[in-house]
């Protein structure tokens, strides 16, 4: 019988992180360690940590991996690899080695289909360059899977969460949509060509987009995944003190997605998101609800939200375009802060 890893987990992907809420609770007992080449810490909330080794070279780490959040083994590889490698793009780095992160039941699946799983994750970092040079297995049910990986960046060209500016635009590069397509998969409710698009667009790299910000000196950008858009810009408009507002209705989705909120596939990590973030996101009068949920709506190996001055905006969206990033579009705009560090309309 062919292995169908669905069956086997109730939320996958970044839809299974620990709720935004519980995590920032953990983390305040955790120390910083303080060292002047310690250029990104988690007191952004950033992507990956950043490290100063001398004046022209910097090391960007980072790990994620998840339960899976498709069918096949060597398609949940590939996503997770993806997923992992993304947090390196994000912050404008060159990917370079990684680490596999394996938990698989041995009792409970073919041992191919772990073979599976890391031979996508092994192609999906070939693809970026990433030599996988190790890793750690343990026995432990449902599977999951992904990476620790290290980048290079030169300290003067960092992205990060801190970077946004008032009066830049938004660029998001991907459709979003991945955890409601998910979920309504899952209850029989997805057309196959939006299952399809979602499974391509979270095994598609954020490399091209990465490049992009580069050749245009980007400073501020993330990438979304499992605390949803709203819930990313939140924690960017926070590290750059300023304010993101978000024209929900301009945000490209996947397939049926709105619709597919009408039908009750909401997954339980939108409200994780929204519960965490409604304090700090401000919702224009009478904004549609599923234009809200959307906007929580967890991301797997989502794409980069981009903080691009005005000047550049329509250069950059071109160049995605061009890159086969079709779907890249402007969806909001920074501003000096204001009672709300994100505006939902
Ligand atoms: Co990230
Ligand atoms: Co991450
Ligand atoms: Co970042």
């Amino acid at each position: 019988m062919k292995t169908d890893l669905l069956q086997m987990v109730e939320s996958g992907g970044c839809s299974a992180k620990i709720s935004p809420k519980q995590l920032e609770e953990i983390l305040k007992y955790l120390p910083l360690p303080a060292d002047s080449n310690i250029l990104v810490d988690i007191d952004t909330h950033d992507d990956a940590g950043v490290y100063r080794v001398n004046d022209d070279l910097a090391l960007v780490f980072t790990t994620d991996f998840f339960p899976p959040v498709c069918s096949d083994p060597y398609e949940f590889g590939q996503i997770a690899a993806a997923n992992s490698i993304s947090d390196v793009y994000a912050m404008g780095g060159d990917p370079v080695l990684a680490l596999n992160i394996m938990m698989f039941p041995a009792a409970k699946l073919p041992m191919e289909a772990y073979a599976e799983i890391l031979k996508g994750g092994f192609d999906k970092a070939a693809e970026a360059g990433v030599r996988i040079i190790g890793g750690h297995t343990i026995d432990d049910n449902p599977p999951k899977y992904g990476l620790a990986v290290v980048g290079y960046i030169n300290p003067a060209r960092l992205i990060t969460n801190a970077g946004a500016r008032p009066g830049d635009n938004l660029i998001l590069t991907k459709p979003v949509g991945t955890a409601i397509i998910l979920a309504a998969q899952r209850l029989g409710m997805a057309d196959e060509k939006d299952i399809l698009e979602a499974l391509r667009l979270m095994k598609l790299l954020n490399k091209s987009g990465a490049d992009i910000m580069k050749k245009y000196n980007v400073k501020g950008a993330t990438d979304i995944t499992g605390f949803g858009l709203a819930g990313h810009a939140l924690k960017m408009a926070r590290a750059s003190n300023v304010s993101m507002h978000l024209k929900i209705n301009e945000v490209p989705l996947i397939g049926k997605a709105y619709n597919l909120i009408d039908e009750g596939c909401i997954p339980g990590a939108s409200f994780r998101n929204l519960e965490y973030a409604e304090k700090d996101v401000g919702f224009a009068p009478g904004l549609d609800y599923n234009l809200k949920m959307i906007a929580f709506d967890a991301q797997t190996s989502g794409g980069l939200l981009m903080s691009v001055s005005p000047e550049d905006t329509e250069k950059i969206i071109d160049e995605l375009k061009a890159a086969g990033l079709t779907s890249a579009s402007v969806i909001g705009n920074v501003r000096e802060s204001d009672e709300h560090l994100v505006y939902l309309s």
